[in-house]
């Protein structure tokens, strides 16, 4: 029986190389795994871990793709010996981190074209013939930072909601085709990403206001908390990809964590959004709730965070 084929950006570390490896090292040795990297000089840690846990001759193999260069996602594209990319996973992303006017207009066009336009690139070059072929799965990294703002993360919320915007509109169009786009929602998670929205921020920082900065050292305080309490390891996370492509009929949207949904609910509950900027500010900053009728409703919001269910951390940095 023909294998699965599966091309996985972002496999350098972190979810990316998790879910390379989880599916080529699975004992149903049904999946064939193109595990892709902007700079294959950075491959040694995949074929360690590959080495580690067994993944057999033939189910692995590694190829250069940046997703902001579509020379390079063309050339991935042709060297898929099959002919076919079945299941595409778009994982490759960066953060961004800090006050919104210290950020260059480098690193704002950088996050964007990363994760938005890398995306777009992605599924301009695979889903045509996912099309034609009717058949193909699109799985997504995604992110709490697309389906809420969180303070200090503006720029990299604005291209995760984009990417929710993105897939949503693809889910509603492409069923008739036999195509199926699911996202993979994540809270925290313990990879290489936190280090790398660190590089320079400090230096960065020292342009912004005396409020601003105190404001930022609560949001860290908070997220190192957060962080500490509910953070997940990576092969938890690629489980949850498993179950998205092992469904019949897969949905759009499913929740690495179930500690997300309550901040998720109270966004839906609200569409004001009132209740929601609330809680949060009270989570990240210690606001006290507010007199009236809207400090009720965000109370009650925030109420449901303290819930047994919910009684994670309310808020996460991506
Ligand atoms: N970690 C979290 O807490 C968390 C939470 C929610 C969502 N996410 C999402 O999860 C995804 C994976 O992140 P991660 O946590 O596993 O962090 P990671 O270990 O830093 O992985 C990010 C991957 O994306 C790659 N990448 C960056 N720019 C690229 C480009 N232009 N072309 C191709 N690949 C590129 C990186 O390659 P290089 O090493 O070469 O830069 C790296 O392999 C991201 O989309 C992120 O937004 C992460």
């Amino acid at each position: 029986m023909d294998r699965t084929v599966v091309l996985i950006t972002g496999c350098s570390s972190g979810i990316g190389l998790q879910l390379a490896l989880r599916l080529a090292a699975d004992p149903s040795r049904s999946f064939k795994v193109y595990a892709t990297l902007r700079d294959l000089s950075t491959q040694g840690p995949l074929w360690e871990a590959a080495g580690a846990h067994g993944c057999p001759p033939g189910s692995l193999k590694t190829l250069q793709l940046d997703v902001q260069d579509a020379d390079s996602v063309a050339a991935a594209r042709a060297r898929v010996t099959e002919g076919r990319v079945d299941v595409l996973v778009c994982n490759a992303g960066r953060g961004l981190l800090g006050p919104i006017e210290v950020h260059s207009a480098e690193a704002v066009g950088s996050v964007l074209d990363v994760n938005l336009v890398g995306m777009v690139q992605m599924l301009q070059a695979f889903l045509p013939d996912m099309k034609r072929r009717r058949s193909g799965r699109i799985l997504v990294t995604g992110s709490m930072g697309g389906l809420m703002g969180l303070p200090f993360n503006a720029v990299y919320c604005a291209s995760k909601f984009a990417i929710e915007g993105l897939c949503e509109s693809l889910a509603v169009l492409l069923p008739p085709f036999g195509i199926h786009v699911s996202l993979i929602e994540c809270g925290p998670v313990r990879t290489a990403f936190q280090g790398k929205v660190q590089d320079g921020l400090d230096a960065a920082l020292g342009s912004a206001d005396a409020q601003t900065r105190d404001l930022f050292s609560q949001y860290q305080r908070h997220f190192e908390q957060v962080f500490r309490e509910a953070a997940q390891d990576p092969e938890e996370v690629t489980e949850v990809f498993l179950a998205a492509l092992r469904a019949p009929k897969p949905a759009l949207r499913y929740f690495a964590s179930e500690r997300i949904l309550p901040l998720v609910r109270l966004r839906l509950a609200d569409p004001s959004g009132c209740s929601y900027v609330a809680a949060m500010r009270r989570a990240v900053f210690g606001d006290k709730p507010a007199e009236g009728p809207e400090g009720a409703q965000a109370e009650a919001g925030a109420g449901e965070l303290g819930r047994p269910e919910s009684s994670a951390p309310p808020a996460a940095p991506k």
